[in-house]
């Protein structure tokens, strides 16, 4: 596992945008998984700036890590939605290459299912984006999830639901109870994982997941488990990391030829 200590997010969105670009020029179709949420946001917005001055992203497939249960298709706080407005039509990504889970419980298992094959069928996520949740999930994996699991319905604990209240004007009965998330299982799978996370309010999970034992309590620790992680934070974000001096050397004194 890398981890980066930048000095604001900014830099974390470069980072990671450059690592979109390097893989994206090499493999134009390459597929990408991406978070909502809004830690993400300077990572879609260092990308759309490259794609502003040359950078090609038309012919890459995307998936959604996770979508709310019972908004109404095209809801503006779907995650679809959310994702298709802040990054996938600013850059040009069509419609039907962007792919996001159920949005209604009607059949929710086989959509599941279906879900799964289409990621297996595009060859597999290259590079996953995520955010971390407070309570240390991924997508919508909340802890106890298993660490195996797969694209299924998920409850939402009641830390999360009040934590994204404020995309639905605060009001915590507007947000929804059950939510459909590629499992913790699935997201392990992708071939390079990208988590980003800013804020002292993060600091408590990301310690938990980087220098925490392995446990499905805290599902972000699961990435202990992966070859290929990089995990980009700020100070605040750092601040209860142990090893921090540490990680700040190792990025500093980081071979040119070496990329994330
Ligand atoms: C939601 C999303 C997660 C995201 C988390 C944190 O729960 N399902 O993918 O990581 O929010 O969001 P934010 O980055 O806004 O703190």
């Amino acid at each position: 596992m890398e981890i980066v200590i930048v000095h604001d997010i900014a830099e974390a969105g470069s980072i990671a945008g450059a690592a979109i670009e390097r893989l994206v020029t090499a493999n134009p179709t390459a597929v990408l998984g991406l978070a909502t949420g809004s830690s993400p946001l300077p990572i879609y917005d260092d990308v759309i700036q490259r794609c502003q001055t040359g950078l090609r992203v038309e012919a890459v497939t995307a998936f959604t890590l996770d979508e709310y249960l019972g908004l109404p298709v095209g809801h503006p706080e779907s995650y679809r939605s959310f994702i298709k407005r802040v990054f996938t039509e600013p850059v040009g990504i069509a419609d039907e290459n962007l792919h996001s889970p159920a949005v209604n419980d009607e059949g929710v298992e086989a959509l599941c299912e279906s879900y799964e094959r289409q990621i297996e069928a595009a060859g597999g996520i290259d590079l996953q984006i995520l955010g971390i949740g407070s309570d240390g999930h991924i997508g919508f994996n909340e802890p106890s999830s298993s660490l195996g699991s797969r694209t299924r319905i998920k409850t939402l604990v009641t830390e999360t639901r009040q934590d994204n209240a404020r995309f639905f004007g605060g009001n915590l009965d507007q947000v929804p109870t059950h939510v459909v998330t590629q499992g913790i299982g699935t997201i392990l799978e992708a071939r390079h994982l990208i988590m980003i996370a800013a804020g002292e309010s993060k600091a408590r999970a990301i310690a938990a997941a980087v220098e925490g034992p392995l446990s499905a309590m805290v599902p972000a620790s699961a990435l202990q488990l992966h070859p290929h992680v990089t995990v980009l934070v700020d100070e605040g974000a750092a601040s209860q990391l142990k090893l921090a001096d540490y990680y700040r050397s190792t990025y500093a004194t980081k071979p040119d030829w070496q990329s994330i």
